[in-house]
């Protein structure tokens, strides 16, 4: 696994606001939920479907959405295999600064790649990264086609396309699989809640 960039003659410094007290303040832990699955797939609904819930019982939260961080601190990246490496290189890096913020951050990026998101999770502590796989086929993520964008992607007008013409390399091993393609939201929901609690994230409802 690659080490992180590192700028010459810098010197880490130790904040005396440690994540363990910001996490007594909270009430509950930080950590990373990591939602992978292709485009259309229901990561970002999903994922905010959960925030709403945590931050009604309190919790600190914070979602890291694959289109929205691409308007800004990604927003020079594209789509080929190297750039989505930057990309989620660069979540990862923010995520972990928002997890020792005390938060629970979720991300939700297709992140087609097992070696990339394998690196996030090399990044933290076992049990602070949870891998989510948002289970729905190319078929009904399709069918869907929400954005428009499988429509364009068929007509040859967006290259690199996952589940089109780019990979999607399935998590093999990861803490829950949900059924998004099939299941009501609310289901879904009631999952992700219970796997956090089961890992002592939050506490049962
Ligand atoms: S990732 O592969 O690097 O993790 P990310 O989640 O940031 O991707 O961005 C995916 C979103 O960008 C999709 O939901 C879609 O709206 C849009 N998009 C634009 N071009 C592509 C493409 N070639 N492949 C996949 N998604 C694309």
């Amino acid at each position: 696994m690659k080490t992180p960039p590192v700028s010459a003659n810098t010197v880490w410094h130790h904040a005396t606001v440690t994540r363990s007290r910001r996490e007594a303040k909270n009430g509950h832990r930080g950590a990373i939920i990591w939602f992978t699955g292709f485009s259309g797939a229901g990561k970002s609904t999903l994922a905010h479907a959960v925030e709403e819930t945590l931050h009604q019982r309190g919790c600190h939260t914070f979602v890291l959405d694959g289109d929205n961080v691409r308007h800004g601190l990604c927003g020079d990246l594209g789509f080929s295999a190297r750039d989505r490496e930057e990309n989620i290189r660069r979540i990862g890096e923010m995520a972990k600064l928002f997890m020792e913020a005390g938060v629970i951050v979720l991300t939700a990026f297709i992140s087609p790649f097992r070696a990339d998101r394998a690196r996030v999770r090399g990044m933290v502590e076992h049990g602070d990264f949870m891998e989510i796989y948002c289970d729905s086929t190319i078929e009904v993520c399709e069918s869907r086609d929400v954005k428009g964008l499988y429509r364009k992607a068929r007509a040859g007008q967006i290259a690199d396309f996952t589940g089109i013409s780019s990979p999607y390399e399935a998590p093999e091993n990861p803490e829950l699989a949900v059924n998004t393609g099939g299941m009501k939201l609310e289901a879904c929901v009631e999952q992700v809640l219970s796997a956090m609690a089961n890992r002592g994230i939050v506490k049962d409802s």
